[in-house]
């Protein structure tokens, strides 16, 4: 069986282990549930209903994501990922681990922005809900719109990041023909 092992163990991963793939897979779903909702946002005429409630779930998927990728990070500190393939070219290895680095920085920037938009405004954030967070800082309406414009901004990077990612690991499977994305998929391992 797959399985998360901490440093230092002598046995060699080989690949994700089932923690780190069950994070992966739900932050890619709540990625497209997030983006999906935040573009919907715009679409709803302000004061309406269908905005509020946009809002509502959007956000509540963001602070989620936000959460998991705190967990995962700590995860990934303390159980480091399988070694790749050998022979792998090493700048593709170095492009790789670019490109995790900055899909993790940029799945923090997404969030936090968006809540730092919402708490200098003033408004508390409810997670579906169930429970608000308050606004943890003082009201900066001129913050509020920096962090506004960094979170509408920043989703072109973080396509751009997604879509490399998703390319590379595509041209692994089917042109590579190799196991790079049967070490993260679900109930697979790599022979
Ligand atoms: C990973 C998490 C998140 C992602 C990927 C994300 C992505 C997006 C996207 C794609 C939009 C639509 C932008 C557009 O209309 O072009 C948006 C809008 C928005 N998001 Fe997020 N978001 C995330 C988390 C959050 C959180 C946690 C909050 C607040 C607590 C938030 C608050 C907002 C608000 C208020 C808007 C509407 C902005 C406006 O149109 O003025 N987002 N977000
Ligand atoms: C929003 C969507 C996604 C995000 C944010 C994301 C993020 C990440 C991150 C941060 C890692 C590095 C894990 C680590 O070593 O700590 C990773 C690994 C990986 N992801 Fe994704 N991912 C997404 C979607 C996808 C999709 C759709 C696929 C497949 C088509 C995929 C395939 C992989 C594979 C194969 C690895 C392991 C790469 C390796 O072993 O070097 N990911 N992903």
């Amino acid at each position: 069986m797959p399985s998360d092992r901490a440093p230092g163990d002598p046995v060699e991963i080989e690949c994700y282990g089932p923690v780190a793939r069950a994070v992966h897979w739900a932050v890619a779903a709540l990625a497209v549930i997030t983006v999906s909702l935040g573009w919907a946002i715009p679409e709803a005429p302000r004061g309406t209903e269908s905005r509020e409630t946009l809002l509502l779930l959007h956000r509540s998927a963001g602070l989620l994501i936000l959460g998991l990728m705190v967990f995962r990070i700590g995860w990934r500190l303390t159980h480091p990922a399988p070694r790749l393939p050998a022979g792998f070219p090493r700048i593709e290895a170095a492009a790789a681990y670019a490109d995790h680095v900055l899909l993790y920085l940029l799945f923090l920037v997404m969030p936090l922005s968006g809540y730092i938009g919402a708490a200098a405004a003033g408004h508390s954030v409810s997670v579906f809900g169930l429970f608000a967070i308050p606004p943890l800082l003082p009201v900066d309406p001129r913050l509020s719109q920096v962090a506004i414009a960094v979170h509408l901004a920043v989703q072109f990077l973080v396509y751009a990041l997604v879509a490399v990612h998703v390319a590379a690991a595509l041209m692994h499977r089917f042109v590579r023909r190799n196991r790079v994305l049967d070490r993260m998929l679900p109930l697979r391992r790599p022979g």
